[in-house]
């Protein structure tokens, strides 16, 4: 039976039923619901509330008295949650009507004037930047916390050479300490996308209502300011439509995951046979159900395939948005999944590669021999010639026609006479064997931001420095 309506009647259960003759049907409430993941959001849309409230009082669109209940109740509200004695009603659809039917039940009249001047879709707009903001300051945290890791890491084997590669062939020798900076680096650009992706999130949407304003006088700078949002957005259209700050936090976020796999892909090798240049701890390891002595890297390994559902969620996001037209569209509300997911991947992934690292020791022995052999220090010879005063390209091919000559006569570099290497330039004199050893080599390397142990060293304090990290 359609209900009939008068002023007199109870307020429909759904807190837009008022032009709706029939009831939803119950596949259509399960099918829109998104309690069940945006509940999340219950302390964000919270504030936002509170702030939003605030300003009417100010604004005098409702009393002081309704102010004190409004937040009395959100108050209450909160704590229901945080204890999880909060029940949370589907057919209510999302965190914002579940938290405003349940104030209205709680407080009466003052909670249905909580929405005045406002809609859900600044709402939403305006709870993700919260959020996004809140998640973006733990990510940070936690990339320092690996970083620090790393630098731990090259302070403690500093001095200890590895090999170098290019297209994982053997290519130059270099300091362990280096390769660990190196990932310093990567993971600091990745908490300058953060904090730079922030001033994009840190704008207020509230206010923009539905997608046109309101022509209620509310103060969005009084919002802005309750909320520590650097400006308010120009635009009330862009702001229900834009999810471009999601984006680019995800997109931060997938760099992040893309580091860590990189990362990965190295340990797995390295913790191999073959390689075995690192030592996992068992702790950090697992056994295989059949073969008894196996000891497998799958930290690494779930990390790198953790990388392949935050690139999925990257796209999701972006496809997401294609073909949008202006300006909010039931579409957005598929943005929560994807961004919780990725924070929920890469937290996770950030924090145990962190404590990983702490249980990994490399092989120090087992790098320098890696060292030796595959001349690794031919171009040093090359570059010997150079500063003798032959061109590049004619010292390169001087020094291949030697390589050649080795693996012939089935030697190293470092162990030719100075007779058997003057055959290939009677510029070679008894100087270049310091040049053919692995620690010249490294040594030698003292361009800006080279491997050399000066530059290492002043690498490594420039980074522990940036830490507030003492050895
Ligand atoms: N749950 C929705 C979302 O996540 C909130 C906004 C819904 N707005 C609307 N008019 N139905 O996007």
């Amino acid at each position: 039976m359609p209900e009939k309506k008068d002023q007199n009647q109870t307020p429909p259960a759904k807190l837009w039923g008022g032009r709706f003759a029939e009831k939803t049907a119950a596949s259509v409430e399960a099918f829109t619901a998104s309690i069940h993941y945006d509940s999340r959001l219950y302390r964000h849309d919270i504030a936002g509330s509170r702030a939003h409230a605030r300003m009417l009082a100010r604004q005098e669109l409702i009393s002081h008295n309704e102010l004190g209940l409004i937040l009395g109740g959100l108050d209450e509200i909160e704590q229901e949650i945080d204890q999880g004695v909060f029940v949370f009603r589907p057919e209510l659809e999302d965190i914002h009507m579940n938290i405003e039917k349940t104030l209205v039940e709680k407080i009466g009249p003052a909670g249905a004037k909580l929405h005045t001047a406002r809609s859900r879709n600044d709402q939403i707009a305006l709870d993700i930047r919260l959020y996004l903001r809140e998640v973006s300051g733990q990510l940070e945290g936690l990339l320092i916390n690996l970083q620090t890791a790393f630098v731990k890491l090259a302070r403690k084997y500093l001095g200890a050479v590895m090999p170098g590669y290019t297209h994982l062939q053997r290519a130059q020798p270099l300091l362990i300490s280096h390769h660990m900076l190196a990932y310093f680096e990567m993971f600091g650009r990745d908490r300058q996308r953060l904090v730079d992706g922030l001033k994009r999130i840190n704008v207020l949407p509230l206010g923009a209502a539905a997608l046109a304003g309101t022509g209620l006088p509310i103060d969005r700078e009084f919002v802005a300011r309750e909320l520590d949002f650097l400006s308010v957005s120009a635009n009330s259209m862009d702001s229900v439509a834009d999810r471009d700050f999601a984006v680019e936090f995800v997109s931060t976020c997938t760099l992040i995951q893309i580091h860590l796999s990189r990362f990965s892909e190295e340990l797995v090798l390295w913790a191999s046979e073959e390689f075995s240049f690192v030592n996992l701890a068992d702790s950090f390891c697992t056994g295989s159900s059949i073969m008894p002595q196996k000891k497998n890297p799958d930290i690494p390994e779930l990390i790198r395939g953790k990388s392949a559902r935050v690139t999925g969620n990257l796209m999701a996001l972006i496809t997401l948005l294609k073909g949008l037209p202006m300006t909010y569209n039931r579409d957005l509300q598929e943005d929560k999944e994807p961004i919780f997911d990725t924070v929920d991947t890469v937290t996770q992934s950030l924090a145990i590669m962190a404590e990983l690292l702490d249980n990994t020791e490399f092989n120090t022995g087992r790098l320098e021999e890696a060292t030796i052999g595959g001349y690794m220090t031919a171009t040093d010879l090359a570059d010997y010639l150079v500063r003798k005063n032959i061109p590049f390209r004619k010292a390169h091919e001087i020094v291949g026609r030697t390589v050649a000559y080795c693996i012939q006569k089935e030697k190293e570099l470092a162990e030719l006479e100075l007779a058997e290497l003057r055959q290939f330039s009677d510029q070679i004199e008894e100087d270049v064997f310091p040049v053919l050893s692995v620690q010249g080599s490294v040594n030698s390397r003292t361009s800006a931001g080279g491997t050399s142990a000066i530059r290492v060293a002043e690498a490594l304090a420039v980074a522990e420095n940036s830490l507030d990290f003492t050895p």
